[in-house]
């Protein structure tokens, strides 16, 4: 079913994002962990339904779209089951574990959450080789276009989002521990 309305805006920087991690802004944990879950893990959430509705009427008319590869929709509720699995890990296990801000989390944390983010990224190769590198044809109808448009805003926003929580995250739990 065809969702009621898919949002196909790159979010831009804007005032308060987070700056690179080389800023010298000091930055505060809580407040990132709620920027990450609310910027990132619900928009990716929210994006990947919205590219399974696509990909499923994509199948669905295939006469009209040859070239839409069989099985796409499996492979993004796949992507969609692997996501949702690491945000809750982040959100009911690693994030509370970093607001209590014990000495010998953050590097358990830190190696977990770049697993995760490695795994991801293998997701997102793959992805992208099954879906012919999210640039169908010219002629694919609009749904394809607007499909392959939504991977590759999810692509970006996933790498914004893994740097957010390697560099700016993990910066501001080193000096956490600096200023303790
Ligand atoms: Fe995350």
């Amino acid at each position: 079913m065809r969702p009621q309305a898919i949002d196909l805006t790159w979010t831009k920087v804007r005032d308060g994002d987070p700056a690179p991690a080389n800023d010298a802004a000091p930055f505060d944990v809580t407040s990132l962990l709620e920027r990450i879950v609310e910027r990132y893990h619900r928009t990716h959430l929210r994006d990947l339904a919205s590219a399974i509705a696509l990909a499923d009427e994509a199948e669905n008319s295939r006469a009209s779209d040859p070239t839409c590869p069989p099985g796409l929709g499996d492979h993004l509720r796949r992507l969609a089951a692997g996501l949702e699995a690491q945000q809750r890990r982040e959100e009911f296990s690693l994030f509370p574990l970093l607001r209590i801000g014990t000495p010998r989390c953050v590097a358990f944390v830190t190696r977990q959450m770049m697993d995760d983010h490695v795994d991801m990224e293998l997701r997102l190769d793959a992805l992208r080789r099954f879906n012919s590198g999210h640039r169908p044809s010219f002629e694919a109808p609009l749904g394809r276009q607007a499909l392959s448009f939504l991977c590759r805003k999810l692509e970006a926003d996933l790498k914004a989002h893994a740097r957010l929580e390697h560099e700016v995250l993990y910066a501001a739990l080193v000096q956490q521990r600096m200023d303790a």
